[in-house]
C-alpha cells in the first residue's frame, strides 16, 4: 500500500508499506529514515515516550486508542485533536492512502 508521510521539514513522501511484516507506523518511517535517528521510536514502541507522535491528516479507518496510549498523548507536546502514536498504528490493507505528518521533536 501507498502511505504518504509528511516530515517534520514539511516534504511529503509517498512510500510503499508492507502490510505482511506486522510493521507500525513509526518503524515506517525510520525504516525510510525520515526522521533522524534517535528522534522517534525511542521507547521502542511501548507507547512511553510520544516520540513517534503524528498527526493523521486522512480519513482512514483507525484503531481505537488504548489506555496506554491516551495517557501518554496526554503528557506530550504539540497535541492536536488528531495526534496519534505512530507506533500504535499497525499497517494494515484498510491504510492504503493514509497521509500522515510526524509532530515535532520534544
Ligand atoms: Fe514511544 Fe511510540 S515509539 S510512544
Amino acid at each position: 500500500i501507498k502511505i504518504t508521510i509528511i516530515d517534520r521539514e514539511g516534504i511529503s513522501h509517498e512510500v510503499d508499506a508492507p502490510t505482511d511484516m506486522n510493521m507500525n507506523l513509526m518503524e515506517l518511517v525510520r525504516a525510510y529514515e525520515l526522521a533522524p535517528e534517535g528522534t522517534i521510536g525511542i521507547c521502542g514502541g511501548m507507547a512511553m515516550c510520544a516520540s513517534c507522535q503524528c498527526y493523521v491528516e486522512s480519513e482512514h479507518p483507525l484503531p481505537e486508542k488504548s489506555d496506554d496510549e491516551e495517557a501518554m498523548l496526554a503528557e506530550a507536546y504539540y497535541l492536536k485533536e488528531n495526534s496519534r502514536l505512530g507506533c500504535q498504528i499497525h499497517i494494515h490493507p484498510e491504510l492504503d492512502g493514509l497521509i500522515v505528518e510526524l509532530a515535532p521533536e520534544s
